[in-house]
């Protein structure tokens, strides 16, 4: 079995959770907002009404989020069949506009020049083996002066060991490491990719997109567990955001 099936049987035994857990995560839909870092360096784009592709969709909430920021039409694109059916009944549910589509990407199944903003992460970039192809993708779709927007975690997070009292770097993960095995749930067992920032963003410049914010934030995208990490404490670098866009 390569990384790559690896990683896509990891994600099938995390899909149950969003089927199981479909009503907190209606609930959670409902009143979904980005985080506050996030909404400071995509909000003014989403209050545009921008067409959303969010690939690697996942449980979808996210979806609600984006819209309730003010995108008028989301399609998310995820491989896992237990994520996108559950998630479309939620969008259903709440006559959202927002269509899944089961596809392993990239490449990203949707035409050239077909939206104004392509929103990804939370766990997305890092189970991307190619990262020029998807940066290629994203801004083939985009429409020009479209965006592209990442909110990630910081390529240290890896490094961190998640114990309360003081900070630690773990001995077995370096940060120059191409990938290591996901220890935590819901992905555990799936092969996380170690992209430096510097090779995102390199990725996103070759493909044709002008950088614009690239933030680091203290805050975690994600807490595993009934942990509270010294990590997350606001001393260390947890997660960013970046904003690319395409010219025109
Ligand atoms: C952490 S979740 C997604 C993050 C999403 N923003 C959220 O908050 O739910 C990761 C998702 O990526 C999907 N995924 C991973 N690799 C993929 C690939 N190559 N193509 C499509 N989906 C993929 C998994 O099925 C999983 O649902």
């Amino acid at each position: 079995m390569d990384d790559h099936e690896r990683t896509r049987e990891a994600w099938g035994r995390a899909g149950e959770k969003y089927v199981r857990e479909h009503a907190a995560f209606l609930a959670e839909a409902r009143t979904a907002t980005l985080f506050p870092h996030e909404l400071d360096v995509v909000g003014p784009v989403l209050a545009r009404g921008p067409e959303v592709l969010h690939p690697m969709s996942g449980n979808g909430v996210d979806d609600h989020a984006l819209l309730h920021a003010g995108a008028v039409r989301v399609t998310g694109l995820d491989y896992d069949e237990r994520a996108v059916t559950s998630a479309q009944e939620r969008a259903d549910a709440l006559w959202a506009p927002v269509r899944y589509v089961r596809a392993d990407v990239p490449p990203f199944p949707v035409p050239d020049a077909s939206v104004d903003v392509v929103y990804t992460g939370k766990g997305a970039v890092v189970w991307v083996a190619d990262l020029e192809a998807w940066a290629g993708e994203s801004a083939r779709v985009l429409r020009p002066g479209g965006h592209l927007f990442v909110h990630e975690a910081h390529p240290m997070v890896p490094l961190y060991g998640l114990d309360a009292h003081g900070t630690r770097v773990r001995d077995d993960r370096s940060c120059f490491a191409a990938s290591h095995v996901n220890d935590t749930f819901p992905a555990h067992g799936a092969v996380e990719r170690q992209h430096a920032l510097g090779e995102v963003v390199t990725a996103v410049a070759g493909a044709g997109l002008r950088v614009e914010v690239l933030r680091e934030h203290p805050e975690p995208f994600w807490r595993p567990g009934d942990v509270e990490a010294a990590a997350w404490g606001g001393r260390l670098p947890n997660s960013y955001s970046l904003l690319a866009r395409l010219s025109g």
